[in-house]
C-alpha cells in the first residue's frame, strides 16, 4: 500500500497550548500540520531523525536485500557517526566540556528482545556498532566508560582521535564566552543560537514485521564530563517490542528520561494508539512535568519522538514545532515535518 505522505493531520492541543502559555507567554499557536505515514501500514519501513536522510536509504537498501532489520539500522547510523560535519554524533561530535568527545548509544532487536547499551565512551567513533557487541557478546546490557572502552578494544576496535578541528573550535569559542556568573548555562553558536541536543535515532519493521531500532548520540555539548543522556538508556531514548513497534528520541535527556519517553510511547501504542498519538501523548507529559517544576527546572526545552508500528505505521511529533523527519519505505526515502504540540517561540530581538 502506498504511503500515506500527503495526509495533512490537524491536531488541537488546547491543554498544551496552556502549559505553553504559562512557561512561554502568549502566542503559542495549537495547530500542527504533521506529516505520517502508512494509514494501514506498509512494509519494509525506517523512520529516523531528520539527520538520517541517507541512514534511512541505506537501512531500506539492506531490509530490500535481506537483513536483519538490526542489522539494517546499524548500517544506516554508521554513515552519521563517521560523518565530520554531523556534530550530534559520533566522529566530528562536539566534545564534554574538557575537551573530550563522549559517545552515547543503545540498540535493541525485536525478535530475540535483546539489548546493548554504551555510555560516556571515548574514542571509538561508532559507538552504535560497540552497543550491539554488549548485546550479542556478553550478558549484560550497559557498559560505561573505561569498562565500555576496553571491551571495545579487547574485541578488535582502535582508538581514534574523534575531536574534528572544527568541533574543537566551538568548544573553545564556548570557552571564551563561558559567564563569569554561571558555568551552565547552554553555549551558544556564531548566531547566538543556543547549541542544545543532536542525535540520531533509527527505527525499521521488514517485510516479515520484525523490529528494530538504535539511538547513538555525542549528547550534550560540552556537558559535565561522564554525563550520559537518555540516547544510552533503554526505555528513554530506544524502546521496542517486537509484538508492538518501536520507538527512539532525540533532544533533551534529561527531559525524556523523567518520563521513560520511548518506553511510554511503545505502551501507548500497544493500547492500540496510532503512533503519531503515542508520541503527542508522551510528549505532552514531559510538558506537564515540566509544568509542575519548572520553577526548579528553568525553561522548557525540545524532545521527539519518532514511532513505528509493527504494521508499518509511523510517525514523529515534538514539543516544539518545525521538527522533522526522515523514512524511508518501499517508495523511497524523504523528510517529513513532524506534528507538534506547541508553536516554536519567536527568537528573541538581538
Ligand atoms: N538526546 C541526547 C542527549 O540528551 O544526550
Amino acid at each position: 500500500m502506498a504511503p500515506n505522505i500527503s495526509r495533512r493531520n490537524f491536531i488541537k492541543k488546547s491543554t498544551a497550548a496552556g502549559v505553553g502559555a504559562a512557561l512561554m507567554g502568549p502566542g503559542s499557536a495549537t495547530e500542527s500540520m504533521a506529516q505520517t505515514g502508512g494509514e494501514g501500514g506498509s512494509l519494509p519501513v525506517v523512520i529516523s531523525s531528520a539527520n538520517g536522510l541517507e541512514a534511512v536509504k541505506k537501512a531500506m537498501e539492506l531490509l530490500k536485500a535481506g537483513s536483519d532489520p538490526l542489522d539494517a539500522v546499524i548500517a544506516g547510523v554508521n554513515i552519521v557517526e563517521d560523518d565530520p560535519n554531523d556534530m550530534s554524533v559520533g566522529y566530528g561530535g562536539l566534545p564534554n566540556e574538557d575537551g573530550e568527545v563522549e559517545l552515547d548509544a543503545s540498540c535493541m532487536h525485536g525478535p530475540t528482545h535483546r539489548a546493548g547499551a554504551v555510555g560516556a565512551l571515548k574514542c571509538i567513533k561508532n559507538p552504535s556498532k560497540v552497543a550491539r557487541l554488549v548485546m550479542e557478546r556478553s550478558n549484560r546490557i550497559f557498559l560505561v566508560g573505561e569498562g565500555a572502552l576496553r571491551f571495545a578494544l579487547a574485541h578488535g576496535f582502535k582508538k581514534e582521535n574523534l575531536l574534528t578541528d572544527k568541533a574543537r573550535e566551538i568548544w573553545l569559542q564556548w570557552k571564551d564566552n563561558l559567564s563569569t556568573h554561571d558555568d551552565w548555562e547552554p553555549p551558544k553558536d556564531k548566531e547566538g543560537n543556543p547549541i542544545t541536543h543532536g542525535t540520531i535515532n533509527c527505527n525499521a519493521v521488514d517485510t516479515h514485521g520484525s523490529v528494530a531500532g538504535v539511538t547513538t548520540t555525542s549528547g550534550l555539548p560540552f556537558k559535565v564530563a561522564g554525563r550520559v543522556g537518555d540516547s544510552a538508556l533503554i526505555g528513554a531514548g530506544l524502546y521496542l517490542d517486537n509484538e508492538v513497534g518501536a520507538a527512539g528520541s532525540t533532544g533533551h535527556g534529561e527531559a525524556n528520561i523523567k518520563v521513560a519517553g520511548a518506553h511510554t510511547v511503545v505502551e501507548f501504542m500497544r493500547q492500540g494508539i496510532q503512533p503519531e498519538e503515542a508520541c503527542l501523548r508522551a510528549l505532552q507529559r514531559i510538558v506537564d512535568v515540566q509544568k509542575r517544576t519548572a520553577k526548579w527546572y528553568g525553561d522548557l526545552q525540545n524532545v521527539n519522538f519518532y514511532a513505528v508500528n509493527k504494521k508499518g505505521q509511523y510517525a514523529a511529533a515534538a514539543i516544539f514545532s518545525e521538527s522533522r523527519y526522515s523514512v524511508a519505505t518501499a517508495e523511497g526515502a524523504r523528510r517529513l515535518d513532524s506534528a507538534y504540540l506547541l508553536k516554536k517561540p519567536a527568537a528573541p530581538k538581538k
